[in-house]
C-alpha cells in the first residue's frame, strides 16, 4: 500500500528533522552527485531537496535513473539536517529529505519553457501552454494572493451583514455602454441572450425584493478594445444597499479595501479615503482618476495670461477657454525637449505647450516676450514660481481640451521626471460625476456612468433644459490612477427614471421596451439604494504588484479576445449552426492554439 501525502514540499523546516514524510510534487531539478542522486521536488507551498542513495535503496535508485524534470512522483523518506550545506536561498535549505521510496506517479513530455519566474518564452507560447506557466512560483503565488483576496472580500462584507447572491449568465442587455456578448437561441430561433456587462440591473431587483445588502464576486462580459487593465471577461465585487446615501456606499467601499490591502499585503490604507469632486478633479489633474501619490497640480492662470498680447493664449481664453499651467521646480529641459511636449498634447486636441523659465529674476522662454512687467509678476505669483521654475502652459477655447491635454503632460512629466516614489500609494475618491455627456457620433446625451444612476438632488430641475450641467450621485474609487471602483445612488422613483430616459432620447415604449421589468419593479416598493463595483482583476494587480491584467487571471484572453490555450473563438459544426438557425457568411477561422503566432 502507498502512504499517504502527510506535508507540503514547501513546509518543511528544520523542526521537521528526524520525522518520516511522504510528499507529492513535480521534479523540478535533478542532479547526479558523488553517487548520490538529488531531486528538488517541488508543489504549491515550494521546493524541497530529496537524496537518493542508490547503495541503501537500490528500487529508488533505479527509479531516479528513470525521472525527468516535471514528472510527478511521491518521495517517503525522512527528513535530515542538511548541516553545513544549507541553501539560504530556499525557506527549506535547512533540511533535505532522505529517500527511501521513489515512486512515478506521471511522466511529462519535455517542456517547452523552463518552470522559472526568469523566463525568456514569448507570451503567446506561456499562454498556449497556461497550465504550465502557472506552475512558475510568481504565478503561483499571484493566484493565491487572488484567492485569498476574494476570502477576504468575502470575510468582511458577510461581517456586515452582506448576502451572496448569484444572478443570471444568461440575460438581456445591461447598459453599461459596452458591446455585448451574445447568446443564440435555439428554442426561440433569431433571438439572443446578452451575457451581462455586470449584474446591475438584478442587484437593484433585490433590493426591490428586500434583500438590503446583496454583494457577488460576479464575472461580467464586455466586447470592447482590449488594454493592459481590460479583459473581455473580468470579474467585479459587486454590491448593493438599501436606504442608503452615497456616504454610506463609500464607507463600505473604504473599510473593504483597507482590509483586503491590511490582510494581503500588509499595507495599511488611511481611512477615510480623501474625495474630490469630479469638478476639483478636473480642475487640479486634468482627469477623472487623478494620480494623487505626486503633486505638479494643474494652476489656473487664465486671468493672468488671457489679456496677454499672446494670441494663442487670449483668444481661448476670451472664448470661454482654460488657460493651465504645470509648475515644474529647478526642471531643466533642452529646446528640442520642449518642442516635443507638444507632441504629447496633440493626441488630446491642444495645439502646443508654451514654456517659460524663472531665471536670475527674469522670465526667459518662449512666452518670455509677453511677461515684462506686470504681467510677468503676476504670472510668478499665480505659480508660485521661484527662480529656477520652469512653467508649462497649455490653452484651449474647450475647457475641458485644455484640461484633459495639461493632464496627459501632467502624466507624462510625472513618468520622464520619476516623481512617483516606489511604494507609495495614492487612492482617492472622485464624486458628483456629470449625469451625462455628449454621444460624438450620435451629438445625443448618453449616460456618463449609467441611466439608473440618481442625479443630485439640486441639479434634477435641470433635467429638461440643461443636461450637461447636472451631477451624478456617482462616485469611483481610484487608485494611483486607475479607477478600481466606480457606484452611485440609483434613481427607485419611477417618474425621476422617465425624466432620465427622456433626456437620454428614450421615449417611453423604448424604454419599457428595453426596461420595462425594471420600472415596473420601481412602481412596486423600491426602497432608496445605491452600490458600486470594483474591478477584482485591478485590485489584484495592485495586491500582486504587476502592470498586466494577464498576469492576475487564470486563464486570461489575449488583446484580440482569445484564448491561445483551447483556439476559442472558434468555428462550431454545421449541425449546430442549423439549430440555430444561423448562417455565417464568413469565416474568420479560430483564434489560434497553441504555438501560433498571434500578438498577446
Ligand atoms: P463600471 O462599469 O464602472 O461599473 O465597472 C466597475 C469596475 O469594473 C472594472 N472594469 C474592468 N476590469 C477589467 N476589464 C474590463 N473590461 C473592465 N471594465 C470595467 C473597473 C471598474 O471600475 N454596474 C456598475 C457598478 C455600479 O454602479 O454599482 C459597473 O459595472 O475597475
Amino acid at each position: 500500500m502507498t502512504s499517504q501525502r502527510t506535508h507540503y514540499c514547501g513546509e518543511l523546516r528544520a523542526e521537521h528533522v528526524g520525522q518520516q514524510v511522504t510528499l507529492c510534487g513535480w521534479v523540478h531539478r535533478k542532479r547526479d552527485l558523488g553517487g548520490f542522486a538529488f531531486l528538488e521536488l517541488r508543489d504549491r507551498e515550494g521546493v524541497v531537496q530529496v537524496m537518493i542513495d542508490p547503495g541503501a535503496n537500490p528500487a529508488a535508485g533505479a527509479t531516479a535513473k528513470d525521472v525527468r524534470p516535471e514528472f510527478v512522483v511521491r518521495v517517503t523518506g525522512t527528513v535530515a539536517s542538511r548541516g553545513e550545506n544549507v541553501n539560504p536561498k530556499l525557506p527549506t535549505g535547512q533540511i533535505e529529505v532522505h529517500a527511501g521510496n521513489l515512486e512515478i506517479l506521471s511522466r511529462s513530455k519535455p517542456v517547452p519553457f523552463p518552470i522559472e519566474d526568469q523566463i525568456d518564452a514569448l507570451e503567446t507560447t506561456r499562454l498556449g501552454y497556461r497550465y504550465l506557466d502557472l506552475r512558475r512560483p510568481a504565478l503561483q503565488r499571484i493566484m493565491r494572493l487572488r484567492a485569498q483576496a476574494a476570502r477576504v472580500v468575502r470575510e468582511e462584507l458577510a461581517d456586515h451583514g452582506f448576502l451572496e447572491f448569484e444572478t443570471p449568465i444568461l440575460t438581456r442587455s445591461t447598459p453599461e455602454g459596452a458591446r455585448d456578448y451574445l447568446v443564440p437561441s435555439r428554442i426561440a430561433p433569431g433571438s439572443f441572450y446578452a451575457l451581462p456587462q455586470s449584474p446591475q440591473l438584478f442587484k437593484q431587483l433585490l433590493m426591490v425584493a428586500g434583500f438590503d445588502r446583496y454583494f457577488q464576486i460576479c464575472r461580467c462580459f464586455r466586447d470592447e478594445d482590449l488594454r493592459a487593465d481590460r479583459q473581455p471577461e473580468f470579474t467585479q465585487v459587486d454590491l448593493e444597499m438599501s436606504f442608503v446615501a452615497a456616504d454610506d456606499v463609500i464607507a463600505v467601499t473604504d473599510r473593504l479595501l483597507a482590509r483586503v490591502f491590511h490582510e494581503t499585503i500588509g499595507v495599511e490604507v488611511p481611512l477615510p479615503i480623501p474625495r474630490l469632486t469630479y469638478a476639483d478633479a478636473i480642475r487640479r489633474y486634468g482627469v477623472d482618476n487623478p494620480d494623487v501619490r505626486y503633486g505638479l497640480e494643474l494652476l489656473d492662470v487664465g486671468d493672468v495670461l488671457g489679456k496677454s498680447e499672446a494670441r494663442f493664449l487670449r483668444e481661448p481664453f476670451e472664448a470661454g477657454g482654460r488657460i493651465a499651467a504645470l509648475r515644474l521646480a529647478g526642471a531643466s529641459f533642452s529646446r528640442k525637449e520642449l518642442d516635443e511636449l507638444t507632441e504629447v498634447v496633440k493626441p488630446y486636441g491642444a495645439k502646443g505647450v508654451a514654456n517659460a523659465k524663472l531665471a536670475g529674476g527674469a522670465w526667459q522662454g518662449g512666452l518670455a516676450k509677453f511677461l515684462a512687467g506686470d504681467p510677468g509678476a503676476a504670472l510668478a505669483s499665480r505659480t508660485g514660481a521661484a527662480d529656477g521654475d520652469l512653467l508649462l502652459v497649455v490653452a484651449d477655447a474647450d475647457p475641458d481640451t485644455a484640461s484633459t491635454a495639461a493632464g496627459r503632460l501632467r502624466q507624462h512629466l510625472a513618468r520622464r521626471l520619476g516623481l512617483v516614489k516606489d511604494g507609495t500609494w495614492g487612492f482617492t475618491w472622485v464624486t458628483e460625476f456629470p449625469m451625462f455627456e455628449r454621444d460624438p457620433a450620435t451629438k445625443r446625451w448618453a449616460a456618463k456612468h449609467h441611466p439608473f444612476t440618481q442625479p443630485v438632488p439640486e441639479d434634477a430641475a435641470l433635467l429638461e433644459n440643461d443636461p450637461g450641467k447636472v451631477r451624478a450621485q456617482a462616485y469611483d474609487v481610484v487608485v494611483n490612477g486607475v479607477e478600481v471602483g466606480g457606484g452611485s445612488i440609483r434613481t427607485h422613483q419611477p417618474e425621476l427614471q422617465a425624466r432620465v430616459f427622456r433626456t437620454l432620447g428614450m421615449d417611453e415604449p423604448e424604454a419599457q421596451r428595453r426596461f420595462g421589468f425594471l420600472l415596473d419593479a420601481l412602481a412596486h416598493g423600491a426602497p432608496p439604494h445605491g452600490g458600486l463595483a470594483l474591478g477584482f482583476d485591478r485590485l489584484v494587480m495592485f495586491l500582486a504588484g504587476t502592470d498586466s491584467i494577464r498576469d492576475v487571471i487564470a486563464f486570461p484572453k489575449t488583446t484580440r479576445a482569445a484564448c491561445l490555450m483551447t483556439g476559442a473563438p472558434a468555428d462550431v459544426d454545421d449541425a449546430q449552426l442549423k439549430e440555430l438557425g444561423i448562417a455565417c457568411k464568413g469565416s474568420a477561422g479560430s483564434a489560434g492554439s497553441a504555438g501560433s503566432a498571434e500578438k498577446a
